[in-house]
């Protein structure tokens, strides 16, 4: 397609440019970074048309949370669109996708991996994200559809949806992209103060700690984490070491150690892949 991304916003205006060729779809809700532009440019060569999604979606902010505030930088995200080769952005407004409005209709239920982890600090966000995911599917009817490993949980959701309703999409996930420091990119990153920013790789370092302690057991992963999070005196709404779908963690077998805390007014969000060693006896 042409060079420029072409703008849409009703998805009749996105059935007009969509073609009939294979469909990549990278669903965002704005203030784009590094770690969306990846997603983007790993798109570009998975199919003939490559659409960026720009919504920040009001039914997975809670009340009190972050929805007004939540950063809008729209002419930025379109120029780094359009340096990722990105052939199409929807923007759509809220009542085109909440034709009844944000609390009414049709929602799709995460069920119950939806409330742990983040699900249990957010009880509402899953079902919010499936359901807005649902929409975007069902108006660009992707092909193929990139997240970032950034927000695990909501990766492995997703992949369970579309196996779990048989919506034909094929779901890559991308390593998350980190600051210089280590500190994983996101919109929100905005929000912390010099401060906070500079204790902020803290997380990162906790998840590094766990992988070098990985060969020696998932107690080891857990407690060499905390111990650095401790001598930061940051105490993590979870630290938890699971399988990688979020099922139980194996002996010998990849894992996934994930973190949240808030460090001054962010929560922030990491997580790690890590393989780890064979069952060790107490105190190996
Ligand atoms: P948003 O936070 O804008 O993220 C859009 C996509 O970018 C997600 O797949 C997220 O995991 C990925 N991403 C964010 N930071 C990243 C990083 N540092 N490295 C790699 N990937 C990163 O996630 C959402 O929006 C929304 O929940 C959405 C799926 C769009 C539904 O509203």
């Amino acid at each position: 397609m042409s060079d420029v991304p072409t703008v849409v916003r009703t998805p009749a205006e996105l059935a007009a440019v969509r073609g009939e060729g294979t469909v990549a779809l990278v669903p965002t809700m704005g203030a784009l970074h590094d770690g969306h532009v990846q997603l983007m440019k790993h798109a570009r060569p998975l199919a003939q048309t490559v659409v960026v999604s720009i919504f920040v979606n009001p039914t997975q902010f809670a009340p009190g949370e972050d929805f007004e505030a939540y950063p809008r930088t729209l002419d930025a995200d379109l120029e780094r669109c359009d340096e990722a080769g990105v052939d199409v952005v929807l923007l759509p407004e809220v009542a085109t996708m909440y034709p009844d409005g944000p609390d009414s209709g049709v929602v799709v239920e995460p069920g119950p991996l939806g409330r742990v982890l983040e699900g249990e600090q957010r009880p509402t966000h899953f079902r919010g994200v499936l359901t807005v995911v649902a929409k975007l599917f069902g108006i660009v009817r992707p092909d193929v559809a990139v997240f970032g490993e950034k927000d695990f949980q909501q990766l492995v959701l997703i992949r369970r949806m579309v196996r779990e309703l048989s919506m034909g999409v094929d779901v890559v996930g991308c390593p998350i992209v980190r600051e210089a420091d280590g500190l994983a990119m996101s919109s929100r990153n905005v929000y912390l103060g010099a401060d906070d920013r500079a204790r902020a790789s803290v997380l990162h370092r906790a998840l590094t700690a766990g992988v070098d302690a990985a060969p020696r057991g998932a107690e080891h992963v857990l407690a060499a984490a905390r111990a650095v999070l401790d001598a930061e005196g940051v105490v993590p709404d979870y630290l938890t070491l699971t399988g990688p779908d979020l099922d139980e963690a194996v002996p010998g077998q990849e894992a996934r150690l994930l973190i949240a805390a808030r460090i001054g007014t962010p929560r922030l969000l990491d997580n790690i892949g890590l393989v780890l060693g064979p069952t060790t006896h107490e105190g190996a």
